[in-house]
């Protein structure tokens, strides 16, 4: 009788063992499965040091699979409301498709000239020629310290979007 109470414990026990490992097994795979994969988490956010950017010469970085144009302005290039100003300098921050039907459009000394069908984006990203209907789109984000933080909306953001908007 005594081996018998024995034997049925000792099941008792080891199935008790193996569902809380598979529980906890199992819970790992879900959690696993609704993380966020790293690339998607590093896909939502970029920084970019604005200090290291030549003036005049544009800077592109990818976020969210999209070209996103940085430019330092030179003196002599227009000033714009739609400026960020990070001490003292003028930047243009823009997502570098053509707002006619999408193509990259390629920095040609003081404009982004697209290739596609001729449209042509002032240093502010303004249109000036060609089929473009509207500026270049702005892109989220935050400003902090001298690096900017795509995907995020700061105030400098909302500042320069409600100013495009009321150009519309
Ligand atoms: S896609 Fe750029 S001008 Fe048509």
């Amino acid at each position: 009788m005594s081996n018998e109470k024995n034997r049925r414990d000792f099941l008792g026990y080891t199935f008790a063992a193996t569902a809380l490992v598979g529980g906890v097994v199992s819970l790992y795979g879900m959690k696993r499965a609704w993380d966020p994969l790293p690339s998607v988490l590093a896909g939502g956010f970029k920084s970019v040091d604005l200090m290291p950017l030549k003036a005049g010469k544009p800077k592109t970085v990818e976020w969210r699979g999209k070209p996103i144009f940085i430019l330092k302005k030179t003196a002599q290039m227009e000033k714009s409301p739609r400026d960020l100003i990070v001490n003292n300098e003028r930047f243009i921050i823009a997502i570098g498709l053509c707002t006619h039907l999408g193509c990259i459009p390629a920095w040609k000394k003081d404009m982004w000239k697209c290739a596609c069908h001729g449209g042509a984006f002032n240093s502010s990203g303004t249109q000036t020629f060609g089929p473009p209907p509207v500026p270049l789109k702005l892109p989220e984000f935050s400003l902090k310290g001298n690096t900017i933080v795509l995907g995020e909306t700061g105030e400098e953001y909302e500042k320069i979007a409600s100013y495009l908007a009321s150009q519309v």
